[in-house]
């Protein structure tokens, strides 16, 4: 399964490719309003560092400006995957995209159905929200299983990022299932190295270390 960081934080987005542990990033405008600066220098930012997919959103509600924007930000960098909503006209903005080998991520997926359109539409990426579902008390995991699974069933070459990750689980039970990606924000990442056995497993070897380094 491949790691994205769900971030537009510049030293964050550093810190985690030097550990080689970023194969792409996912922004939206929630992420990119949180930093300073102008958002295309903060993509082209992003871009220096990551030799990856990096996500950014358009905001037009209408094809038109779907595509326009989605054209804009491809002359950020060539490795921009254009992000667009699950509506109707986002699906058109899709299609219209593919035929101009555009890639593109159909954001905002809450249910299989919307997925599968989207990758009928032409999604080189569906992004099903897990978060925001376990929000109104249903099982975001469980959206994830059914679209694998449909993907599955029809070889649809449609990758799946799991997005809107809130902890650890979330990643595990996407890896278990075969979802192709994860997008995960940076704490959540700094928790998955991290197990109390680790550190304590750590610290017995430092002690112990103690005892015997003077000896010689
Ligand atoms: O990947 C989408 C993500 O940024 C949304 O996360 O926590 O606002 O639902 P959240």
């Amino acid at each position: 399964m491949k790691f994205f960081l769900d971030t537009a934080h510049v030293p964050h987005i550093r810190e985690a490719a030097s550990a080689g542990l970023v194969d792409g990033i996912t922004t939206n405008p929630t992420l990119l309003s949180r930093e300073e600066g102008d958002p295309r220098e903060i993509i082209l930012e992003i871009a220096k560092i990551v030799d990856g997919p990096i996500n950014a959103e358009v905001v037009s509600l209408e094809t038109e400006g779907m595509v326009r924007e989605g054209l804009e930000w491809r002359k950020v960098s060539e490795n921009i995957v254009v992000k667009i909503p699950m509506t109707l006209e986002g699906l058109k903005a899709i299609w219209t995209l593919s035929e101009q080998d555009v890639p593109t991520n159909c954001t905002l997926i809450f249910n299989p159905i919307q997925a599968l359109m989207a990758a009928k539409a032409g999604a080189t990426y569906v992004s099903p929200f897990v978060g925001r579902v376990d929000d109104i008390q249903s099982s975001g995991m469980e959206v994830v299983q059914q679209i694998v699974q449909i993907f599955q069933n029809y070889e649809i070459e449609t990758e799946v990022i799991v997005a809107s990750i809130r902890h650890p689980m979330h990643v595990v039970e996407a890896a278990l299932m075969g979802a192709d990606i994860s997008t995960v924000p940076y704490d959540v990442l700094k928790r998955l190295s991290q197990h109390p056995l680790t550190d304590a497993g750590i610290e017995r070897f430092l002690a112990d270390w103690e005892k015997v380094k003077g000896r010689s």
